[in-house]
Order: structure tokens, then sequence, then C-alpha cells
């Protein structure tokens, strides 16, 4: 079964739109820990949120309630910052998922440079790895970064279908980043890698991503927040369910799912 990890970051957004100075505030609203919860009871496998450098949506507090509330498990997002990655540390969530912020932490097709990143990286999935966080790398479909990924210590990468979406509507160029993104999630798995998904994903461009072998579980966020405004962040998921269920079972050829249920 193809698991969905849902973003709760979008919900942070429109809270700070208003409430930027005090998202502490008891009428500040929409409170992304209360959408995530609602999330969990339409039957996501899992929570993501994204503490930024900037604070500008999910704030410190917001994450250490979620780390208290949810029922799934935590996958913590996160730039590999000494600020950040001591956060983390402490947050102890059951994953984290490191993310390029700043622009020379970025390859040309905006995963994570890990080749450039090294050394830094494999410091700091040796630290997680002894606090018993799984690590998983946002990375390109691209062979150098995959070996990058498996040399500093990762046990997941979640390969960046931003390219996927983009071109999802011209089928020559769609059939490529598929080919691309099926080669890719190959290698890793040949690696020992389990493998994740994200970014620009939808319910139209989700069913297509069957092509790809050995997918564990999708993050989704921005299409979720988007689709809840028409009808409601219940039914969002389970339309965002529906439309991965026909992921094929053997296609994922991998170890189970590590469900870190708390
Ligand atoms: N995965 C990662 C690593 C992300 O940073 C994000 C947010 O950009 C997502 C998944 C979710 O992307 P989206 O909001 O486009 O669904």
């Amino acid at each position: 079964m193809l698991l969905l990890g849902v973003n709760i970051d979008h919900v942070a957004t429109l809270r700070q739109a208003r409430y930027r100075e005090n998202p502490g505030e008891r009428r500040a609203e929409p409170d992304p820990v209360a959408a995530a919860l609602l999330c969990e009871d339409a039957g996501c496998h899992g929570i993501t949120a994204h503490l930024r450098e900037d604070r500008r949506h999910i704030v410190d507090a917001d994450v250490r309630r979620l780390r208290e509330r949810i029922r799934t498990r935590l996958n913590f997002e996160m730039a590999n910052t000494p600020e950040i990655v001591a956060f983390a540390l402490d947050l102890k969530p059951a994953f984290v998922c490191l993310v390029p912020e700043r622009r020379e932490e970025v390859t040309t097709e905006g995963g994570l440079d890990v080749v450039g990143g090294a050394r830094s990286l494999a410091d700091s999935c040796a630290r997680f790895r002894d606090a018993g966080i799984a690590v998983s790398l946002f990375v390109a479909p691209d062979a150098a970064q995959i070996e990058a990924s498996r040399e500093v210590g990762a046990q997941y990468i979640e390969l960046h279908t931003g390219r996927y979406a983009e071109v999802f509507g011209e089928p020559a160029l769609r059939d490529a980043e598929l080919d691309r993104l099926a080669a890719a999630a190959r290698q890793a798995h040949s690696l020992g890698l389990r493998v994740n998904a994200g970014h620009g994903l939808t319910v139209d461009n989700v069913p297509a991503l069957s092509a790809v072998p050995h997918l564990e579980e999708l993050n989704i966020g921005h299409t979720l927040v988007s689709r809840a405004v028409f009808v409601g962040l219940r039914a969002a998921v389970r339309e965002m369910l529906e439309a991965m269920a026909s992921y094929p079972e053997a296609a994922r050829e991998g170890p189970g799912p590590a469900l870190h249920s708390r």
C-alpha cells in the first residue's frame, strides 16, 4: 500500500497571513495541529512539517505540539543547519527529511545537493542514526545524487517530483520524466535505499506514478489544502487516498514500510 504523508505547512501559511506576530494566540487560526488530527481521521499515514529557518509558516511550538498530539508519525522536514539539527535531535521525530533552503544547497534540478554537501550531510546522518531517527534526503532523480545519498548514510530518499508535475500536461516530456523517476527508484532500491516521493503531486498526476517502482510514501501538501477550500480537508485527503489506491503492490518490491507509530 502506498502511504500518504500530509504536509501541513500550508495550513500554517494561512494562519501566518494574519497572525505572523502572535501565532500562539488563542484566536489564531487555522491551527495546523487540529488540521493534522483531522487528516489522520481521514486516513493519512503520517504528517510532514517543515520548520524553515525563517519560520515563515510552521513555528517551533507547532512542531512540538504535532510531536505530542499526532497518532501516526512525524516526518520533520528541515535544512541541514546546526540550529535545526539540534532542534530535531531534541524533538525525536520518526523521520527527518533534509531539504535545501539556500541556493547553494540546491542542485540544478531543485533537489538537495548531496554530492556538494556530502561531508556535512554524513555527519548529520550519523547523529540522527545514533538517535534512532530515520533520515531521508530530498533529491532530484539524478544518479550521482542518489549514489551520494547512500554514501552519506541516509536510509531513504524522497524523489523530487516537481519537474514531473510541471510537464505532466505534455505527454512526451511526462513519459521521459516518469522514466527518470523509475530509473532513480530502481537505482535507489538496488543500493538498499527506501524510496518516497513528493512535490507538486495532485489527484490528476498521482495515478501515473504507478510506473515508478518501489515507492513507499508520497508527501503531499499544497493541493490538499487548496482542495480543502472547496470540499473540506477530510474529503481532500480521502480523494487523494483514492487516487493513490491504484499503485500496484508488486511495484514496490521492497521491504515493508516503517510505520513508527507512537
Ligand atoms: N516533499 C518535500 C520535501 C517538500 O519540501 C514539499 C513541500 O514543498 C512537499 C513534499 C510537498 O509539496 P506540495 O506542497 O507541492 O505537495
